[in-house]
C-alpha cells in the first residue's frame, strides 16, 4: 500500500470513529447543550416540516365523518406477568406486551410502550405536548404502536411513514385521586435515578384512557423526542383525563434525568417538546361540535329540509307499524289460558306469503286487504 493511501485510510479511519459514536448515542436534554433547539444539528428529522407535538386551533380543524371510535384490543387482558417501569432519564416508559393493539385505523397497531411528559408546577404551567388552543394540559400521556401489518418490528415500522400510531391523553389535575394512575405513579420511588428498572403489579391499561374514544383530533406528525422520526399517526383525544394534585406532585418531583453514580442529581421535570409548526398539515377531528356554530345558510337550509323529511319518513314508518299491529293484535290478545290454536302457528308465514303477493301488485292494496281478515279465521 503507498504510504499516501495508508494515510488517507487511516484518516478515514479516525474520522469514522470520532463521529459515528458522537451521532449515534448523543445524550439530548430539553433545555442546555443538546436541549430542543440544537436536536436538529444531530438528529436531521427535527428540523422537518410534519413535527409533533402541535397546538390544535380547534377553528382550524376539519371534520372528518370517516374517523371511527378507536378499539383498543387487550387493553384490560394484561395477564399475570408483571410489567416494567423504566426511568430512561427522558421520561418513565412501561413496555407492553405484544398481544395489545390498537383497530380502527386503515392497519391493525401492535402497542409497544407508554410513557408521560410533564411540567415543573412552575409558573410556566406546562407539562402537556400538545396544547389545545394555545393551552397546556398538565401532563401527557403517550400510548405507542406499531403497524405490524406491514412491518415485522417497532425498529423497522419507526422510520417509516404510517409506521406508528400513538395515543395521546390529556392530563389536569382536580380533587379526585385517580386510583388507576396510582398503579404507576406508587413505583416511582423505585426508579429515581436514569437507568433504573422495576416490575410491578400487571394492570388494566384502558383504565388509564377517557371513557369516550369516539372523540380525537388525527394528524400525521413524529416522535417527540429525537430521532423524530415523522412516521406517527397521532390520535388526541378531546377528553382529559383527571388526577389529583398529589398524584401530579410526585411525578413532577421523584424521579432524576441523572443516573445513581451521578455526582449531581438532575430533577427530571419539564420534560415536553414545544410545539412545532403545522406547515401545510390538516388536524381532521372525529367529532363536529365546535363546526355546529358556524353554519352557512346553505347549510342551514339542508338541515332543516332534511329534519323535514326525516319526519315524514318517520311517521310514514309509524303508521305502518300502527297498521302492522292492529292487524295482528286480535289473535295476539287472545286468553292465554286456552291453548294456542294452530293457526296462531301459521299465520305469520301465511301473512307474509300474502303480503309479498300483494308486494308485486300495489302495498297499500295489501295493507287494506290484510286488515279485517284476522278475527273470523283465528277465533275457533
Ligand atoms: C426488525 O426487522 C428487521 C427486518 O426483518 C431485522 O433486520 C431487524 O433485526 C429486526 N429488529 C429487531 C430489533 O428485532
Ligand atoms: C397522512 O398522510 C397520508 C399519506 O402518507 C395521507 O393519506 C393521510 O390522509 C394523512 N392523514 C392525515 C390525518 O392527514
Amino acid at each position: 500500500m503507498e504510504p499516501l493511501d495508508l494515510f488517507i485510510f487511516l484518516m478515514l479511519l479516525c474520522l469514522q470513529w470520532t463521529a459515528a459514536p458522537a451521532t449515534k448515542n448523543i445524550d439530548w436534554t430539553y433545555t442546555g447543550l443538546v436541549g430542543q433547539s440544537e436536536w436538529s444539528q444531530y438528529f436531521p428529522d427535527c428540523s422537518g416540516d410534519s413535527q409533533s407535538p402541535v397546538d390544535v386551533v380547534t377553528t382550524q380543524t376539519k371534520y372528518d365523518p370517516s374517523l371511527i371510535p378507536l378499539t383498543p384490543l387487550g387493553y384490560s387482558q394484561h395477564g399475570n406477568a408483571p410489567f416494567t417501569l423504566y426511568n430512561n432519564g427522558h421520561t418513565v416508559v412501561i413496555e407492553l406486551p405484544e398481544w395489545m393493539g390498537l383497530r380502527g385505523l386503515p392497519w391493525f397497531f401492535t402497542a409497544v410502550q407508554m410513557h408521560l411528559h410533564w411540567g415543573s408546577g412552575g409558573p410556566s404551567h406546562g407539562g402537556s405536548e400538545h396544547t389545545i388552543n394555545g393551552l397546556s394540559a398538565d401532563a401527557e400521556l403517550h400510548v405507542v404502536h406499531y403497524n405490524s401489518e406491514l412491518y415485522p418490528n417497532m425498529s423497522t415500522a419507526m422510520t417509516q411513514r404510517d409506521g406508528l400510531a400513538v395515543l395521546g391523553i390529556l392530563i389536569v389535575t382536580g380533587e379526585e385521586t385517580n386510583v388507576a394512575f396510582n398503579n404507576i405513579l406508587n413505583y416511582l420511588s423505585r426508579i429515581r435515578h436514569a437507568d433504573q428498572k422495576v416490575p410491578i403489579p400487571a394492570f388494566d391499561i384502558q383504565s388509564l384512557l377517557p371513557t369516550d374514544l369516539g372523540r380525537y383530533y388525527r394528524y400525521n406528525g413524529s416522535l417527540t423526542t429525537p430521532p423524530c422520526y415523522q412516521s406517527v399517526i397521532w390520535t388526541v383525544f378531546n377528553d382529559r383525563v383527571q388526577i389529583s394534585k398529589a398524584q401530579l406532585l410526585k411525578l413532577e418531583t421523584l424521579l432524576y434525568s441523572s443516573k445513581a453514580e451521578d455526582e449531581y442529581r438532575i430533577l427530571l421535570q419539564d420534560n415536553y417538546r414545544a410545539t412545532q409548526p403545522l406547515n401545510h398539515r390538516v388536524i381532521f377531528t372525529s367529532f363536529s361540535a365546535e363546526s355546529g356554530k358556524e353554519l352557512s345558510s346553505g347549510e342551514v337550509t339542508a338541515i332543516v329540509i332534511g329534519v323535514m323529511c326525516g319526519c315524514v319518513g318517520v311517521a310514514v314508518i309509524i303508521r305502518f307499524i300502527v297498521k302492522t299491529i292492529r292487524s295482528t293484535s286480535s289473535w295476539d290478545v287472545l286468553p292465554s289460558n286456552r291453548p294456542a290454536p294452530m293457526p296462531r302457528m301459521s299465520r305469520p308465514e301465511k301473512a307474509n306469503e300474502k303480503k309479498q303477493d300483494m308486494a308485486l301488485n300495489s302495498t297499500s292494496e295489501a295493507e287494506k286487504k290484510e286488515e279485517p281478515s284476522p278475527p273470523p279465521q283465528t277465533e275457533p
